[in-house]
């Protein structure tokens, strides 16, 4: 993901996640992490046909990973797209050599976890109220050994 792809995701961002929606400048601050020797930051966007289909983030901090954001247009979920974009988060923790990955999802959002479960993620907590304003649950979801959950899976183009 690069900064011109923000007016694109956001508009992603505002039609999947309506209640919690990130800001352009979070997606900024997130990006000005991406790039360099220091990076800290992976985020990747697909594409079909020049079109933006999906998109998902990784932090890094230490050897802990933390899955910040993962999403794909309604009408290309249930293709394997998500599958592909988490391997993809999983490879760059593995280059930032995380020994364990984290991430928070809706407790309702069953699809999603089932995603994360298939790859390893198991989940540990709750966060209570992490989403606002809908006061909202998190499930807490971690993964040791990232490598080790890489699947090879092909299809539509993810660039960084
Ligand atoms: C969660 C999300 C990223 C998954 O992406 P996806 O491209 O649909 O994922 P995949 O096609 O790889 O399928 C992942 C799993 O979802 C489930 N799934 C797929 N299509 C489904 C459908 N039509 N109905 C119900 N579940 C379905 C399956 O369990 C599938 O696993 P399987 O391949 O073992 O059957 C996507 O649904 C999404 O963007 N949702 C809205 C945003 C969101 O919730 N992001 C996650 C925040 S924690």
């Amino acid at each position: 993901m690069r900064w011109w792809d923000i007016d694109r995701v956001l508009e992603l961002e505002k039609e999947l996640f309506p209640e919690d929606a990130w800001s352009r400048g979070m997606f900024w601050s997130e990006l000005a992490h991406a790039r360099g020797a220091g990076a800290t930051r992976r985020y990747l966007v697909a594409e079909d046909d020049g079109r933006l289909v999906g998109y998902a983030g990784l932090a890094s901090a230490g050897d802990l990973g933390d899955v910040q954001t993962i999403a794909v247009a309604r009408d290309q979920q249930g293709t394997g797209l998500g599958a592909r974009l988490l391997t993809e988060l999983l490879r760059a923790a593995t280059a930032f050599e995380c020994a364990e990955v984290m991430l928070e999802c809706r407790v309702d959002n069953t699809r999603a976890q089932k995603l994360y479960e298939r790859f390893g993620f198991a989940p540990i907590g709750f966060r209570r109220g992490y989403y606002q304003p809908g006061n909202v649950d998190a499930l807490v979801m971690r993964l040791t050994d990232p490598s080790s959950s890489l699947e090879d899976v092909q299809g539509t183009e993810i660039n960084g």
